[in-house]
């Protein structure tokens, strides 16, 4: 048929363009029927071990989110082999299924930073978010000063929580709740995630760690080193067969 015929005829035209989209609909609608197979169960001795962020890693992640890191860094790294050298093991769905937006982005100015918890110390990340040049001359990431002397706002944390929760994130509320997120993730965990108790949870994390190493001042940099040191770190590999997880793909 020649193209001119469709273009010219209007009941054709909206007839083809139904059958494509209804396939381009199909494509993105039908795999969510399979959601509960293909995002991996990661559970080590009955416990999930992946879990919602803590009230301060939460504040964090915001910052993050504010400050527009996600426009130089991806959060994603591909089952490829040199993505796995440099970064580690690729990316789980399951990493992320609790993160709204996700993070995952396809702009890599910088390095991604699925896995940069643990790769450096509390105080290196300071001295890099404060002063990138500092300790990597050759970097083009921009100043963030502004991070260790602004002091955090947490006042509006359950409300972060709840809003989250009303998108499925398992924070916690009722007893009944917390008792599910006791049986789900463990006591500790479960406790961080209980939304009554999110404030004092926030700062005792960060009394506990002192993430910007300014005693008794709880700062944006405390929440966003916070958030940077457990991206990644929530899948212990070495728990499982090396293919594991190859079977959910
Ligand atoms: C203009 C682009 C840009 C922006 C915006 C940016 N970065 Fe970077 N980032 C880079 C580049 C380039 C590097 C690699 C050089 C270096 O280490 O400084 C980097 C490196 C990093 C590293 C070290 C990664 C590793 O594995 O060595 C971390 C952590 C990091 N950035 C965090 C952040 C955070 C948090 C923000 C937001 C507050 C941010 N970046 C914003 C470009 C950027």
């Amino acid at each position: 048929m020649k193209h001119e015929k469709i273009e010219t005829n209007a009941g054709l035209l909206i007839i083809f363009t139904l059958i494509v989209i209804s396939i381009g609909g199909l494509v993105e609608i039908v795999p969510l029927y399979f959601i509960d197979s293909t995002v991996e169960k990661v559970t080590v001795a009955g416990k999930d071990t992946i879990h919602p962020y803590t009230p301060l890693q939460l504040r964090g992640r915001d910052i993050y989110m504010r400050e527009g890191c996600y426009l130089c860094h991806s959060q994603m790294i591909r089952p490829f082999r040199d993505e796995a050298l440099r970064y580690g093991h690729y990316s789980l769905a399951a990493e992320s299924k609790f993160d709204h937006p996700f993070q995952w982005g396809s702009k890599r100015t910088g390095p991604d930073l699925a896995r940069v918890g643990h790769k450096y110390s509390n105080q290196w990340h300071v001295q890099h978010l404060t002063a990138p040049r500092s300790v990597v001359p050759e970097s083009i990431m921009p100043n963030f000063p502004w991070l260790i002397k602004n002091e955090l706002t947490y006042k509006d944390i359950e409300d972060r929580m709840k809003a989250l929760k009303d998108v499925g994130v398992p924070y916690s509320i009722t007893e009944k709740e917390y008792q599910a997120n006791v049986k789900r993730f463990g006591k500790k965990i479960a406790e961080q995630l209980d939304i009554n108790h999110a404030e004092q949870n926030l700062l005792a994390e960060e009394t506990k760690n002192n993430y910007d190493g300014i005693p008794g001042k709880v700062t944006e940099m405390d929440a966003l080193v916070a958030y940077l040191q457990v991206l990644g770190t929530m899948v212990d590999f070495k728990q499982f067969e090396e293919d594991h997880f190859v079977k959910f793909r």
